[in-house]
């Protein structure tokens, strides 16, 4: 058999105990919900988060089919965009998360889907948002 590369140690950490798995309500006005996948393995990446008044995120969860390296990097991503504002959160990068989880270069597109899946959280509650602002608009 092929001499497997072990997982480093933090990645093992967030796979056999992630933060943050499970669902917010994706029908709440205040909760984006991110679902991508990545075309090169199929694996998909569900993150969603819950934004306050401020537009701080105070909550996020993620539900991952995916590699170990894809559950870490989720479990990381809602560990990093807690407590950040909506709009530095997407400041948060594949390469921050695949550093942090020193994920060897065949793994980096895991990363690559958190950061996906963050950016799509965010840019569902934005448009939930703007949605709501119109539909207040129409009935002025
Ligand atoms: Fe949890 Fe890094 S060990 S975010
Ligand atoms: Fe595809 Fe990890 S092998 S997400």
């Amino acid at each position: 058999a092929a001499l497997r590369r072990p997982y480093h140690q933090k990645v093992v950490d967030h796979f056999e105990k992630p933060s943050n798995v499970g669902s917010l309500d994706k029908n709440d006005p205040n909760v984006g919900t991110g679902l991508v996948g990545a075309p090169a393995c199929g694996d998909v990446m569900k993150l969603q988060i819950r934004v306050d008044a401020d537009g701080n995120i105070v909550e996020s969860k993620f539900k991952t089919f995916g590699c170990g390296s894809a559950i870490a990097s989720s479990s990381v991503a809602t560990e990093w965009v807690k407590g950040r504002n909506v709009d530095d959160a997407t400041k948060i990068t594949n390469k921050d998360i695949a550093a942090h989880l020193n994920l060897p270069p065949v793994k980096l597109h895991c990363s690559m889907l958190a950061e996906d899946a963050i950016n799509a959280a965010i840019a569902d509650y934005k448009n939930k948002k703007k949605g709501a602002v119109e539909s207040a608009d129409d009935h002025r």
